[in-house]
């Protein structure tokens, strides 16, 4: 030990001189340990006692142990003036072909399942707080810790040994069973109503239904012919007003949906074709251990909609036989012929989707309200992953070695129609599916993805991916987003502080997809928006490319020592992942696109919570509150303005964040100064007090201001942008101020 004492403290010196050259002030940084290394950590600060000692006797520098925020404090005190930097650092590599940007895919549905939880528990924890929380009953706690213990960063990134990956699952599945529970007690407390007749004791039993994204809802799939009633409650835990298809399956076709004023509504039925079948026979089995016991025919289709953190009821009930059942609104129409047209145009509303029958795929997008008309196709490829032994493709690594796109299969398309949404589904091949859907008044499609298992029979990984191509013009420059707030301009092999050396044109031009990305020319843009983080890519002008699903055969030598290899088993029997996700795509006329990347990324954050009962006749209206809000009923947020906390803490305060979604320019109309009525929102409460806080909420706003350290900017005072911040929250009017991106957190003290 002496030995190596010896070499590294005559070495440290020079390597610290080396790295303070290239460093601003004399202070460097000299980071210690790294995974598991702490585990002895005796022996570890035995040597690095030693180590110190010799490091000094050098002379040249002063080694210290330090900790970040006495760094921070020291470079402080030099009074330098320190550059800007606007842009990131993605996508990292650590050595040559070794860019870090399969993670941003790895096990993708794990990926998927963090998105919905978070999701979900953004929803129970407002539940939580409409009902109040409860000392002694579930809460949405233990969701949270799992949640938490999921952003680790070799947890979602998808980069754990499997073993470990299945157990941030299963803290995710028990946070979520506790949470449902909350949610179910909240709805059953809000919808209960005291002054109506028959309200008594009875406790609504509501059930959800986590595995829509399989097509199995038990709570749906219901005999209705002996005249009971489907209550399906629709809580929207957004701050807007919102409309959304609804699309649950249905065992029997012949059945009607009714709003809570007992009117009957448009619905639409939809067949549930095999591919969709196979999914929910093969998952239902591995999910649960055993088969639905019954086969829904259908998805039924209706709009539903609902005020701000509020409610609405819907009634889904047999329909009456009558001798001439005149063909009902819900029309079912499986048009096989169009094989024989060559262009089919798909779409009940302003947005048409257009398909080519011979190549069997999209071909075209055109909007009639606002004109816009593009050549758009849509294809699937796979990156076969490289081998080599020196660096492999793996959890971490993307490291492609070739591409091969995949033709769509023979089979003919699908093209389902309805007044409600339209259809198209396509077989790529025996482990690829995509069902496409156009909605009416929707201008964006959604494409559905199935995919999986990946074969590996051939002893080749493979990365898949689905790419869209355009005819614009977009000059190597592409926008992702960062942590789905802003979005980040990219240039392929391009860096604007220094000179970029990309050696894998492909891998080195990945970045990490979480709310979505676009692409624009001089007159329109191209956005598309995912469920889940995955890696994205424009590797050519006019195209964005998006990987959906990888597996791998060899250990990419970063930690893992495994191969991202995913499988499920049913029976014993073992075989590839499949995963089932959506993405949505939109072109707007230039300048008019991100409300949609906005506000539409809100809706599938946070989707309608969706709770079901059953009810004997027609008595609910009667007995229970089926509409509510849970602000002010004249109120909604402003469209530029999201609550992204709304949680009841364990002392009966209420933690609020308020959360400016555009950024300084990005709208014309909404990137502007926005503001919140605080008595409005919480109209069914009295206000006591409002306490801003830091982001964190562990100090007061201004004893953190206090201690905020004020950095020199290089440059001329122009030059430096101004950051323009909400004004103080006034204790009577109580009126929040957010400007672009700006969050604010509040404590508040109710009566
Ligand atoms: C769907 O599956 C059923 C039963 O497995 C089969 O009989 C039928 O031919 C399949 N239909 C199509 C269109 O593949
Ligand atoms: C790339 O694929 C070829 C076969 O197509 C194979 O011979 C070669 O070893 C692979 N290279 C790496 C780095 O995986
Ligand atoms: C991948 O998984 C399959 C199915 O369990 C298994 O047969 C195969 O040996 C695995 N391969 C590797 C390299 O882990
Ligand atoms: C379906 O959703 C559940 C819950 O979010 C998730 O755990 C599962 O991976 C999804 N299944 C598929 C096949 O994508």
């Amino acid at each position: 030990m002496m030995d190596f004492c010896n070499f590294f403290s005559a070495l440290l010196p020079l390597l610290v001189l080396e790295k303070a050259n290239i460093t601003r002030t004399n202070h460097v940084m000299w980071t210690m340990g790294t995974d598991f290394k702490y585990q002895y950590a005796h022996t570890w600060f035995r040597q690095m006692d030693k180590f110190i000692h010799y490091v000094n006797q050098d002379g040249r520098v002063n080694a210290l142990y330090s900790t970040p925020s006495i760094y921070t404090d020291a470079k402080y005190a030099t009074n330098e003036a320190w550059p800007l930097k606007t842009d990131d650092y993605f996508p990292y590599a650590d050595r040559i072909n070794a860019y870090w940007t399969g993670y941003f895919t790895s096990r993708p549905a794990l990926k998927g399942y963090v998105r919905t939880m978070s999701g979900y528990y953004l929803a129970a924890r407002q539940l939580e707080f409409l009902k109040g929380r409860s000392k002694a009953g579930p809460n949405t706690d233990y969701l949270a810790d799992a949640l938490a213990l999921a952003q680790h960063h070799d947890a979602v990134s998808g980069t754990s040994k499997q073993h470990v990956a299945n157990d941030y699952a299963k803290r995710l599945s028990i946070g979520y069973e506790e949470a449902a529970k909350v949610v179910e007690t909240s709805l059953a407390s809000i919808t209960r109503s005291s002054s109506k007749t028959d309200s008594g004791n009875k406790v609504t039993m509501f059930q959800q239904c986590l595995l829509l994204n399989i097509s199995y809802c038990p709570s749906s799939e219901v005999d209705l012919s002996n005249g009971k009633n489907l209550v399906v409650v629709v809580y929207n835990p957004l701050g807007w007003k919102r409309e959304d298809i609804i699309l649950i399956p249905v065992i029997d076709g012949n059945v009607i949906v009714k709003d809570h004023r007992g009117n009957e509504i448009e619905s639409q039925l939809v067949p549930l074709l095999n591919a969709s079948l196979a999914i929910r026979n093969y998952y239902s089995m591995a999910y649960l251990g055993k088969f639905p016991s019954v086969t829904p025919k259908y998805w039924l289709a209706f709009s539903a909609s609902a005020p701000p953190l509020g409610l609405n009821t819907y009634f889904i009930s047999s329909r009456k036989q009558k001798a001439t059942a005149a063909p009902s609104k819900n029309q079912v129409v499986y048009s096989s012929k169009e094989k024989q047209k060559d262009v089919i145009e798909v779409g009940p509303g302003d947005l048409k989707l257009v398909f080519s029958a011979k190549q069997r795929k999209l071909i075209g997008y055109i909007n009639s309200r606002t004109k816009v008309k593009e050549t758009v196709r849509q294809s699937y490829s796979f990156y076969t992953g490289a081998t080599d032994i020196k660096q492999a493709s793996g959890a971490y690594i993307f490291l492609p070695n070739g591409t091969n796109s995949l033709k769509p299969d023979h089979q003919a398309l699908t093209v389902l129609r309805g007044p409600i949404l339209d259809e198209v589904h396509q077989r790529i091949n025996s482990w690829i599916y995509q069902i496409t859907r156009v909605y009416k008044g929707k201008e964006h499609a959604e494409f559905e993805f199935i995919v999986g298992p990946i074969p590996i029979s051939d002893g080749i990984g493979k990365e898949v991916v689905t790419k869209i191509l355009t005819h614009m013009k977009t000059s190597k420059t592409f926008y992702t987003d960062s942590s789905g707030r802003d979005f980040l301009e990219r240039i392929r092999n391009y860096r604007k502080d220094w000179n970029l050396d990309v050696n894998q044109p492909v891998a080195g031009n990945y970045y990490p997809i979480n709310l979505g990305m676009y692409v624009k020319d001089d007159d329109k843009e191209l956005s598309v928006l995912v469920d889940r983080s995955m890696g994205g890519a424009s590797i050519k002008d006019g195209e964005l490319e998006l990987m959906l699903h990888r597996r791998l055969l060899h250990d990419d030598g970063r930690g893992v020592a495994e191969a991202l290899n995913e499988t499920v088993c049913v029976q014993n029997k073992c075989s590839g992942l499949t995963i089932v996700g959506k993405y949505y795509l939109r072109i707007d006329p230039l300048g008019e696109a991100a409300k949609w990347r906005r506000s539409f990324g809100q809706e599938i954050y946070s989707p309608f919570l969706l709770a079901f009962t059953q009810q004997e006749g027609d008595g609910w209206t009667n007995s229970h509150v089926s509409s509510f809000s849970g602000m002010d009923p004249s109120y909604v947020l402003p469209d530029n303005v999201a609550m992204i906390t709304l949680q009841e803490l364990d002392n009966g305060q209420v933690l609020l964040r308020l959360a400016h979604l555009y950024e300084v320019g990005e709208d014309k109309d909404l990137s502007v100064m926005a503001s919140v009525q605080l008595k409005k929102v919480f109209a069914h409460k009295k206000i006591n007090k409002v306490t801003e806080m830091s982001l964190s909420a562990n100090q007061g706003r201004v004893e953190m201001e206090k201690k905020r350290l004020v950095w020199k900017v290089k440059g001329s005072p122009e030059e430096v942008p101004k950051v323009v911040r909400g004004g103080p929250v006034d204790p009577a009017a109580l009126v929040v101020e957010l400007a672009p991106m700006e969050i604010r957190t509040f404590v508040i003290d109710f009566n």
